[in-house]
Formats: C-alpha cells, structure tokens, sequence
C-alpha cells in the first residue's frame, strides 16, 4: 500500500488483519519484515500522543527517522506541501508522516503517492480524518469485546470538529455496531447521520457498550462560541458525571482520544476509573502504528510467531 490517509479506504479484511497485527505487536509475538524504510515525521499541527508514538512505533521497527519542525522548514518560507514531499523523495525518505490544519491535505497526492512522492501517513487533517486514531481505537474496543457486530457506541461531544468522530462513526457501522451520537445541537454534523442517530445523552447511555467522548476542540470553535462556552455547564449537561458513570453497564467501556479536558467532557475522578481505557488507548497507539508502518513499508517477509 502506498497511503494510510482515511480508514474507510481500507477493506474490512485489510483492516481486521492491520488490529491483529497490532495486537501480535503488542504481545511480541510479530517480526516485522527486514526491509526498513527511512520516516520522516512533520506536524504543523500540535500532537503529544500521535507524534510521539509515531516515533515510538518507528524506534521499536527499528526505521531509521527524522522530525522535521515546520516552523523551522522551507514551508514557512512558503514552499508547498507537494514541494516538500518531492524533495523528501529525493533525499531518500520512504514514508512520511503528517498532521496537517488543512483538511483533506492528502487528495491531490492518491496516484503519486509512493511513485513520486514517498508513501503518506494522515496523522490527522483539520477536523477531516485521524485513521491511526480509529486504527487504535479499534484495536482497543476489539481487544475488550473481540467484536464489533451488535456493540452500542454512543459517540459524545463536540462532533462537528471532531475528525476521531468522523473517522470513527462510518467505520464503525460498517464493521457492524450501532452507532449514536449525543452533544450540543450546536456541534451536530448532519453528514454523520447516515452512521447513526443524534439522541439525548440520558436516553439509553446504560445500553452503551462503548461510550467514546470527545474533546472540546477550543482550536477549532469561533471566538464567539470560546467567549460564550462555559465548562462548568459543559460537565452538568453533556460530561461524564459520576452519576452517569454509575448507570453505565458493568463491562461498559469509556474512551477518548484525548488530551483530556478534565472536569469538562469527563469528571477528573473518572479519567483512571475502572472502566476507563483512555491511557491503554494511549499505549495501544504505539502498537497500532507500528501495523501501519508495517503495512505500508512492504509484505511481511518474517511474519513469525515467536
Ligand atoms: N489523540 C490525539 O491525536 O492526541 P495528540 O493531539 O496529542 O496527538
């Protein structure tokens, strides 16, 4: 393959096969292939868990890699992303990977990718996709349950800015869930809709067997929605309270993507509760990664159980 740039490319097979991969990973019992391509990791927008297990991913394959620092590159004197791919083609880099502001940042380069430019990697685009975010998130719901046919999900907060909501929802129903979504009307995208239905957040979050929160993306929300947003209210009507904590089923699962708002989408006391897997999403996410390396970097050659 020479993109991981949107989940819902991927067939189901490919995809169920990248988590068990993950998964091999995670429990030491995969080689990955002797072929190792140079990485080249670029964030022009902030990351502290996808750009660091990028790297963790990269460290424990064993790829040779470089961080380039946008602020500090030839884009900020204006040189083009199609630019900056071709020369990172030139000097030899195989994969890169990019968190990028602008949505869909990957478009333009589906039929070049890996030809004439090196493979890419969405590490997220504007509020548009965050694949490697679904990929663990997956893996870690697959990890609890071994399914995803039947699971009720509900999917809570700031939809609209969200690209863990949008990756999610679509991939999510396909795999056979039952998908709904709960927040401020405000912050509904009806594009969603097709995935699954917009309900209050009370009515029938003790059926959940996933409840997914999303963070508030103050990055993203006008300066009249930040002026006017007040987190205390948040928390009273849209956060994990104690309360609801309480109702949820017995081996009902709490996740997000993070960085946590504390206190806002989630009750601080809750972030480490029992059933919370927020920091196992986190550790997952260096194992997920390193299936999406693997899977662009070249069949396994070594796939051995060890
Ligand atoms: N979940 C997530 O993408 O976190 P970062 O922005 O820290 O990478």
């Amino acid at each position: 393959a020479n993109l991981f740039v949107n989940i819902n490319d991927l067939s189901n097979q490919d995809l169920l096969s990248m988590i068990h991969q993950a998964l091999l990973f995670k429990h030491g019992d995969l080689i990955p292939a002797a072929e190792k391509q140079v990485v080249a990791n670029i964030f022009f927008e902030n990351s502290t868990r996808t750009a660091s297990s990028f790297q963790m991913a990269e460290i424990k394959l064993g790829f040779p890699r470089i961080v380039i620092d946008p602020s500090r590159s030839s884009a900020a004197k204006g040189e083009s992303l199609s630019d900056t791919l071709k020369t990172l083609k030139a000097i030899g880099v195989g994969i890169v990977v990019i968190r990028h502001s602008l949505r869909g940042w990957y478009e333009p380069f589906y039929e070049s990718a890996g030809k004439t430019l090196p493979k890419l990697v969405n590490a997220g685009d504007g509020n548009g996709q965050h694949p490697s975010q679904s990929l663990l998130d997956l893996m870690t719901i697959s990890e609890y349950f071994g399914r995803f046919a039947g699971l009720k999900i509900r999917i809570i907060g700031d939809i609209y800015h969200s690209r863990v909501a949008r990756s999610n929802a679509e991939i999510l129903k396909r795999l056979g869930a039952e998908v709904t979504f709960s927040g401020p009307r405000d912050w509904c995208d009806v594009s969603l809709t097709q995935y699954g239905q917009y309900v209050d957040l009370d009515d029938g979050l003790g059926q959940q067997d996933v409840v997914m929160l999303l963070r508030v993306q103050h990055e993203r929300l006008s300066a009249d929605e930040n002026s006017t947003f007040t987190p205390a209210a948040y928390h009273v009507q849209f956060g994990l309270t104690q309360a609801r904590y309480d109702c949820l089923k017995n081996d009902a699962i709490i996740m997000h993507p993070a960085p946590v708002n504390r206190g806002v989408e989630i009750d601080s006391d809750l972030v480490e509760a029992p059933k919370s897997r927020i920091f196992q999403q986190m550790a997952n996410g260096v194992f997920a990664r390193m299936a999406i390396l693997n899977y662009l970097n070249s069949p396994l050659t070594t796939r051995e159980l060890v």
